[in-house]
């Protein structure tokens, strides 16, 4: 095991110990990438084992539904539980003021509706993702639907990103969930932490944009709560909603 899959389990401990002391947390968003899917592995223990009580989780991306099935979580969707108690996730960086890059899996779009959806969002990072200004090592990802994929990509520039449309290995380009594109949208000298908002506000604004990868802190309508394992141990900081 990585010295970074390492911290991304005692992350995903930390969590397992905090839901373990709530039990009335039993409606679950259930994120994507691989420090989520580190925690449902083990959440699928303790659930088994009788630890842990779940009604259902809802899966952000086809790829955590395969697994959270393979593992025998029991499962749900927004249709039946539009209110969900809480979604567990992972992030791509996390600038001093606890606003999330994500999308690097494709899957922003669904995360971000299943986070909106709960009242609690915690968010498990190893320390390498926490960054001082979001965007200096990630692209902000835009899920665009390809009808209007070029009026995007100029608007983008206009913001002062540069657009690149995400391709599979194979040169055709890379399909979301939901069946849209997506633009890596690079902003070489990061976001300022108090600019964050405001160039969601506007990337949010650009026809032909389904959703982007931003979630500034203060628009998360839950408690967000954000668990950060390091070498010097676990951190966790607690943003209140608005
Ligand atoms: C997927 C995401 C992931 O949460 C993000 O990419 C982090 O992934 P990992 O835990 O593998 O570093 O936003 O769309």
């Amino acid at each position: 095991m990585s010295n970074r899959d390492r911290l991304k389990a005692q992350a995903a401990e930390e969590a397992l110990r905090l839901l373990g002391e709530q039990s009335v947390l039993r409606l679950l968003g259930l994120g994507t990438g691989s420090t989520a899917e580190i925690f449902l592995r083990r959440l699928a223990e303790v659930y088994r084992a009788g630890i842990v009580p779940l009604e259902g989780g809802v899966p952000t991306s086809r790829r955590t539904e395969r697994l959270a099935r393979e593992l025998g979580l029991p499962l749900t969707t927004l249709e039946e539980h539009p209110e969900l108690d809480l979604t567990v996730d992972g992030a791509d960086e996390v600038d001093p003021r606890g606003n999330l890059l994500k999308g690097g899996g494709g899957a922003h779009t669904r995360e971000k509706i299943v986070a909106w959806a709960s009242q609690n969002y915690w968010i498990l990072v190893d320390e390498s993702k926490l960054v001082p200004r979001l965007g200096e090592r990630h692209p902000i990802p835009l899920e665009v639907l390809a009808f209007g994929q070029r009026v995007v990509e100029r608007a983008v520039r206009a913001l002062g990103g540069e657009p690149r449309l995400r391709l599979r290995p194979d040169g055709t380009p890379f399909e979301t969930d939901e069946g849209n594109r997506v633009l890596d949208c690079a902003f070489p000298k990061g976001i300022d932490p108090t600019d964050v908002e405001g160039l969601a506000r506007e990337l949010s604004a650009i026809p032909g944009v389904v959703e982007h990868g931003l979630f500034p802190s203060s628009s998360v309508p839950g408690k967000l709560q954000i668990i950060v394992a390091g070498r010097d141990g676990i951190r966790v900081t607690r943003l209140s909603a608005r």
